[in-house]
């Protein structure tokens, strides 16, 4: 059925981009609510009860971005059982690079020795998991590419203000990455949706160290290095586009709400995850949560959620589940996949 040649690879319209291999990595210090009370105004029940966060991981000085998207890779690849020279795409997803430049994926394909990938980064906030999905099943339905992985990973707390009590609290570190192959229906990504509304630009940024205000001794003295959030604004925006995006990806594939197994949101703040299920008239344990151990990861966090859950055993071979992410840009998006199908190539 539909098959046409291009390049070296096959294209069969019954094909589709599966998960092959799943890796996650966190650093080893934990960051508490109780230290937090020691370092701004706040306390352990304010932060518990207003974000459901318990405590979250923070990278060791030496631990770059790059380092935490590598242990996760190396684990994605070796759960796939491909080797790094099979790579033909590397993508990073993250807001936090090692450096400007060149891309954290260059930095990632020289560790893992990916001789035959190109790589780039792509910057889409907390929503860049979701966009790097999408991107990915684009070159690997295109034929371009047989094997692509994708590393999601930050170190938030490198551009975070441990004197700005609204914004501390919320964030972390970590990384999530998936090798994505060609599959065979019903398994792999169904449906994707991607948005923006640029108009929020100044609700979730870090103003200065780009070319619009560039590093300098005042920009760090006034603190515009690190990350500005209206909370509250951002909070109203995610629980608007989180029924709207999966609205879209569920009308694309003619799958209903109660066909879905597994919902994988945006680890933000539980509130955001109750409100949406309340709006969505869903069951809570269809959503899978981890944000009390993590905090927000911003891009890192569906792939960390979604690589415990398959861990554990709670997502299964065929199980359909719906990832929904929103954040910086501000973006948002929405990818519907059935889980598992590697080894069907
Ligand atoms: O990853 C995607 C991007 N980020 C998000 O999705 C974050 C979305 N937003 C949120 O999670 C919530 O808005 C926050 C957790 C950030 C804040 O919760 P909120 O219920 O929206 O609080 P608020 O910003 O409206 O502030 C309420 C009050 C304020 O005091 P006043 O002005 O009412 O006296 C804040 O100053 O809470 C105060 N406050 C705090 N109090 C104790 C803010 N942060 C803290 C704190 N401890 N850490």
């Amino acid at each position: 059925m539909g098959r046409q040649e291009l390049g070296v690879i096959t294209i069969d319209q019954a094909m589709t981009s599966v998960v092959l291999g799943i890796g996650t990595a966190v650093p080893e210090k934990i960051l508490t609510n109780i230290e937090l009370e020691s370092m701004v105004d706040t306390t352990e029940e304010w932060i518990l009860s207003r974000t459901g966060i318990e405590e979250r991981r923070i990278a060791a000085c030496a631990q770059a971005t790059s380092d935490l998207a590598l242990s996760a890779s190396k684990a994605a690849l070796e759960q796939g059982g491909i080797s790094a020279d099979q790579l033909d795409l590397i993508l990073v997803a993250t807001v936090t690079p090692d450096m400007i430049f060149p891309s954290t994926a260059c930095i990632l394909q020289r560790a893992l020795g990916a001789v035959n990938a190109g790589a780039f980064d792509l910057s889409a906030g907390c929503t860049g998991f979701v966009y790097a999905l999408t991107v990915a099943e684009q070159f690997l339905a295109s034929g371009k590419c047989r094997y692509v992985l994708i590393a999601a990973a930050e170190t938030l707390s490198r551009i975070t203000n441990y004197e700005d009590r609204n914004t501390c609290i919320l964030f972390g570190d970590g990384a999530g990455a998936v090798v994505l192959g060609r599959g065979s229906k019903p398994y792999g990504i169904i449906s994707a949706y991607l948005g923006a509304d640029g108009n929020g630009e100044s609700l979730l940024y870090v103003p200065a160290g780009g070319s619009r205000l560039p590093a300098s001794p005042q920009t760090v003295a006034d603190n515009l290095h690190y990350i500005h959030m209206q909370g509250n604004e951002v909070f109203k925006f995610a629980v608007s586009v989180i029924p709207e995006c999966i609205d879209r990806v569920l009308n694309q594939s003619g799958m209903a709400m109660e066909d879905v197994d597994h919902f994988v949101f945006h680890q933000a703040n539980r509130r955001i995850l109750q409100t949406a299920v309340k709006r969505l008239g869903i069951s809570w344990e269809k959503v899978i949560v981890n944000l009390e151990r993590y905090g927000n990861v911003s891009a890192a966090s569906i792939p960390l959620a979604l690589g415990e859950a398959v861990e554990d055993g709670r997502i299964k071979e065929g199980d359909l589940i719906m990832m929904v992410a929103f954040g910086a840009g501000l973006t948002m998006g929405a990818v519907l996949m059935r889980w598992g199908g590697a080894g069907n190539d």
